[in-house]
């Protein structure tokens, strides 16, 4: 037994009334035998199917003549059965990642086909079929044909080699122990199931602060960005299992480079992209990599962002800097993952990623993906898109969305992504017209959605268990973002905590409200942001409230409250095509959830409904705390129907969630009084 919890790979029995058709269907089984991905299969079949069914696999090489039914895995190419039984020409039509599962009729027999035109299809199309069978959906009739809506799916790990730390990682050390590779440990496996299992296929497995900042205000634990050393050749010939552990799975490896690696690993005087030197080192550099892991995915970099080196070091722009490591990588099909997180001379932060990179569409190099945070600040409970989306039609974008809950309660506080993420996806940019959501663009075999990861030692794998949903509703929404925030909420919960329909409904329910609560308890809604602390101590970091700290961020003054983004303020509404643009720029038509963010109200400026903006402040937070205390108290319902152990751990972070989401209440109302003079109509907020 693992001392850590299988998530939603628990493989419980089945339910009763189907355990005869999924014996029938799935006891026997005629797998193709010819690469890692396949015995991966294999593997899962063994740990599954006895868990599923209470009964041992029979795994054939050659069909089965008199099993009576059975299930088979393989490539038209592997196995005869299987091209005999499906299309041929519809497997081939399907993109990496796609398969089909089928129930046919063969020789008498009645089997269920698993069918891809890659061995990875395969993982993907094992996985959903177990999956059918721990939600308990029938399979005598299947006809299934996924394909994944995006061509790269990748978890960022922020995990920080060697001294184990994940910034901004609520669940424990990084599950990666890097001192001890090559070792491996069995973690590593059951971390890459997981990633599988919901079709997750890159795994970047550093930290992008790769080096110390030489901020003065930075803090100990800055100390540790040393991974920068993942480069030199020793450590990554230490890496090579652990890739192989991945690729099994079908997940490729990245790592976080240093931008001034041919000074840090190479020990040049520069690290200037324009360099010959520098250029030739990088090359040098990509082919030894290539050599140890042919199957390598690439290099992510944050350059000239929060202490980070980068281009402007050598006055080079970012297509500079790009361009030099791609043109490494390129000969080996590796792509450049380069971040736009960038600050710059604005005061308001909002409006530097654009301004910095959209004047470069077009001029990077076919292999540099430029990688955006779904919004224009940071991870911040509620934010707008960010402008970037569908602005760089020449250039491959990936969306960058966080799992972990930097933001959102830090794995103490039960948040959902879930309905974030769909309101983002859902976003009409109107990029190429009306009707350009979000979730239309990254589409190219260069883009797609990477999630910052959430994962760690603890039993838990994210310090809650009911956290493990981000990370598994992640790679779910990146298969297919037209899936319901209902459906998959339901598929989580089901193979979490079984099919009590009582714990399903009471679980999703929990679920589906909790992010509004967060963004009710932190911010009062209305668009606020950014009112967290933010001191020294990395740990404590952006937990506890201090509006105080950086009023640029919320705008809170004597005469009102919010930023002035408009075209006569900072200029971050004119960025979006209009008529999004036209929408946020007036007050009468820009959505309330987003008015402060977009402008400077007076704390009495009548909302729709009459109500004035400091009150629907004070009546938002003291909602968010209610609905909160409603969460804790529908989880209460569970006891007994819910393993103690999940059970009370949940109960004792509710607790701590509800004392929290109080004092951010009472700290911001304090605030909002303190600098508006508006009492609260309701008596709620102290007025001495
Ligand atoms: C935020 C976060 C940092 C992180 C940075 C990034 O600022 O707090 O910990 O390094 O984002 O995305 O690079």
């Amino acid at each position: 037994m693992n001392d850590y919890d299988d998530c939603w790979l628990r493989y419980d029995r089945a339910d009763a009334d189907r355990l005869d058709s999924y014996r029938r269907l799935c006891r026997h089984a005629y797998v193709a035998e010819k690469s890692p991905e396949l015995s991966a299969v294999r593997d899962e079949l063994r740990r599954a199917i006895p868990s599923l069914l209470g009964d041992d696999p029979h795994l054939w090489q050659h069909p089965p003549s008199t099993a009576g039914g059975f299930l088979a895995i393989g490539t038209p190419d592997d196995m005869r059965m299987v091209a005999d039984s499906v299309s041929v020409d519809e497997v081939g039509s399907l993109t990496d990642g796609g398969f089909l599962l089928r129930t046919v009729e063969w020789e008498g027999q009645r089997c269920v086909v698993v069918t891809a035109p890659t061995d990875r299809g395969l993982v993907y199309g094992t996985f959903h079929l177990l999956r059918l069978m721990s939600v308990g959906d029938p399979i005598d009739d299947l006809d299934v044909r996924e394909e994944p809506a995006y061509a790269n799916r990748l978890i960022d790990h922020w995990d920080t080699p060697f001294h184990r730390s994940v910034e901004r990682g609520y669940g424990g050390e990084s599950i990666f122990d890097w001192e001890r590779l090559p070792d491996l440990r069995e973690r590593y496996e059951d971390y890459a199931r997981l990633l599988a299992s919901v079709g997750i296929n890159g795994v970047v497995l550093n930290n992008v602060n790769t080096e110390k900042p030489p901020r003065p205000s930075a803090s100990e634990a800055f100390d540790a960005f040393e991974g920068w050393q993942l480069l030199e050749s020793q450590r990554l010939e230490a890496m090579t299992g652990l890739v192989s552990v991945f690729r099994r799975y079908g997940i490729r490896t990245y790592l976080s480079v240093n931008f001034a690696s041919p000074m840090l690993v190479g020990g040049l005087d520069t690290a200037d992209p324009l360099d010959d030197e520098v250029r030739e080192w990088w090359r040098r550099k990509a082919d030894e990599v290539y050599d140890l892991i042919p199957d390598f995915g690439g290099f992510l970099v944050k350059a000239d962002s929060e202490g980070q080196p980068g281009p402007y070091d050598y006055d080079r722009d970012h297509v500079d800097g790009a361009n030099a490591i791609a043109a490494a990588l390129e000969p080996h099909d590796g792509r450049l993952w380069w971040r736009a997180f960038v600050y710059g001379s604005h005061e308001d932060r909002a409006v530097q990623a654009y301004d910095t990179f959209e004047p470069l569409d077009g001029e990077f190099a076919d292999n540099v993906t430029v990688q955006v945070k779904n919004g224009p600040i940071d991870f911040q409970p509620r934010e707008p898109v960010s402008t970037l989306f569908g602005a760089m039609p020449e250039t491959d974008l990936g969306l960058e969305f966080q799992i972990t809950g930097e933001y959102t309660g830090q794995g103490v506080h039960a948040t959902y992504h879930l309905p974030m993420w769909e309101e983002v996806f859902e976003f009409d940019t109107h990029a190429d017209g009306a009707g350009t959501p979000v979730k239309s663009l990254f589409r190219g075999d260069g883009e797609g959605v990477v999630g910052v990861g959430s994962v760690g030692e603890d039993h838990t794998w994210t310090g809650h268990y009911l956290m493990q949903s981000n990370l598994y509703a992640f790679g779910r929404a990146v298969w297919n973002p037209d899936r319901s925030v209902e459906k998959i909420t339901e598929e989580w919960v089901r193979q979490t905590f079984g099919s009590d329909e009582a714990v399903v409904d009471t679980v999703s329910e929990i679920l589906r409200d909790s992010w509004e609560a967060c963004i009710d308890y932190e911010t009062g809604g209305l668009g606020l942001m950014h009112m967290m602390y933010n001191g020294e101590a990395l740990l404590e970091n952006h937990y506890d409230p201090s509006p105080g700290e950086w009023p640029g961020y919320h705008g809170v003054t004597e005469d009102g409250v919010g930023v002035d983004r408009t075209s006569a303020g900072s200029g971050y509404a004119p960025q979006y095509r209009d008529p999004v643009a036209e929408r946020y720029e007036s007050v009468e038509t820009c959505p309330e959830e987003l008015l402060l963010f977009f402008h400077h109200l007076p704390w009495e400026h009548e909302l729709s409904d009459g109500t004035t903006v400091a009150q629907r402040l004070y009546d938002n937070l003291f909602a968010g705390v209610e609905e909160t205390e409603r969460l804790r108290d529908l989880w209460g319902t569970l006891e007994g129907r819910v393993d103690e152990r999940r059970y009370r751990h949940v109960a004792e972070r509710f607790d701590e969630q509800v004392a929290q989401a109080e004092r951010w209440r009472d700290t911001l109302a304090a605030y909002f009084y303190e600098h508006s003079g508006v009492p609260d109509e309701r008596g709620r907020v102290p007025s001495e």
